[in-house]
């Protein structure tokens, strides 16, 4: 059965490709949710080995976690590829990696295929090495994908779905432009398929220009458009994005305080037994009240000073 719960915020999720040692070593430095080591498609072909084997000895040297990266996780090369029995063994085979994100799935088989290795892996070689089993996220990325969603969500392992731009957009011969309309049928498509089994990651397409100006505002374009969708996190593929992703993802200082005064609004609201009443002229019913418990939760997983909003408003009253 799929999670339904996840303990990582994965508002920014970094790919840090395998094959580059500056790079991997350039990750234990930096601050974010989760990063992914990438063994797929930002590693030439040539190169699996030996990325595989640079990872290898990274993780190795790690005795725990970096102080400011929430979760590591590695993208494995696709179900069907000669590498996956390999990727896969290197991330159980380590203590410090959450999470694998499995690139091109297109339907439940492949996640039932990666879930049986990981299986395998975990009772004949490494019972010892792990406090849980590796949770799976899958990338969305093809016509068929899309049109599988259904089943694909019900895969096991599933904590997350993320789509995948570039490939779909070869997939489908799109062009891709800077309001993203050509996205928004799978996107969405994804976003409520994943509701359906309460899959808690929904994380969207990378931006690709991460340089100047032009490159800010069309990320923080991106990340609008892709909160108001739904989504809850975005890839990233240049240090340069997180900071500004990991922002974007966290509820705001005006969207906490409504939520908080919302909260304490309909707890007096709940004890007079009324169902639903207005704040700031706006009526607040049973979806909107359940929408801002759900914005204080996620403020209080991104560690936002909640407690300290309730003891201002505290005598907030239901109009
Ligand atoms: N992870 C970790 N560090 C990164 C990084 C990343 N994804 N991208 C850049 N850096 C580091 C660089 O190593 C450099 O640090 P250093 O000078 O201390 O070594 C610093 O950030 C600035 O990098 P910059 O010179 O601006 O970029 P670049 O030219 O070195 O790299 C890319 C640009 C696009 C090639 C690189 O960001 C990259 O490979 N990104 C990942 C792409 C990817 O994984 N794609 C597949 C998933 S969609
Ligand atoms: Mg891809």
């Amino acid at each position: 059965m799929p999670a339904s719960s996840s303990p990582f915020l994965r508002r920014a999720m970094l790919y840090v490709p395998a094959s580059s040692q500056r790079m991997l070593t350039k990750s234990l430095g930096l601050t974010v949710d989760t990063v992914i080591y990438d063994l797929e498609d930002s590693v030439n072909a040539e190169v699996k080995a030996e990325a595989r084997d640079a990872l290898y000895q990274h993780l190795r040297r790690l005795p725990a976690k970096p102080p400011h990266v929430s979760e590591i996780a590695v993208r494995v090369n696709n179900a069907r590829s000669p590498f996956i029995e390999k990727d896969l063994k290197l991330a159980a085979s380590s203590f410090v990696v959450d999470t694998v994100i499995v690139p091109k799935v297109s339907n439940i088989g492949d996640l039932r295929e990666v879930s049986h290795i990981l299986k395998n892996l975990e009772n004949k070689h490494f019972k010892d090495a792990r406090e849980k089993p590796l949770r799976v996220m899958a990338m969305i990325e093809s016509a068929r994908a899309i049109m599988n969603l259904s089943s694909i969500v019900r895969g096991p392992r599933l904590n997350g779905l993320i789509f995948a731009a570039e490939d779909f957009a070869l997939d489908l011969s799109l062009t891709r432009t800077p309001d993203m309309s050509e996205f928004l049928y799978a996107r969405s498509a994804l976003v409520t398929a994943a509701r359906v089994e309460s899959i808690p990651s929904l994380i969207d397409l990378a931006c690709t220009s991460y340089k100047e100006k032009d490159g800010l505002d069309q990320l923080e374009k991106e990340c609008q458009n892709g909160r108001a969708m739904g989504f809850n996190g975005k890839q990233c593929i240049h240090p340069s994005q997180v900071n500004m992703v990991q922002r974007y993802f966290t509820p705001s200082e005006k969207e906490l305080e409504w939520a908080v005064r919302v909260n304490i609004a309909d707890e007096k609201a709940a004890a007079e037994k009324r169902g639903a009443w207005g704040l700031d002229g706006r009526v607040i019913d049973r979806p909107v009240a359940a929408r801002a418990k759900a914005i204080v939760g996620r403020a209080e997983k991104c560690g936002l000073d909640v407690d300290g909003l309730r003891e201002k408003w505290k005598d907030q009253e239901p109009e």
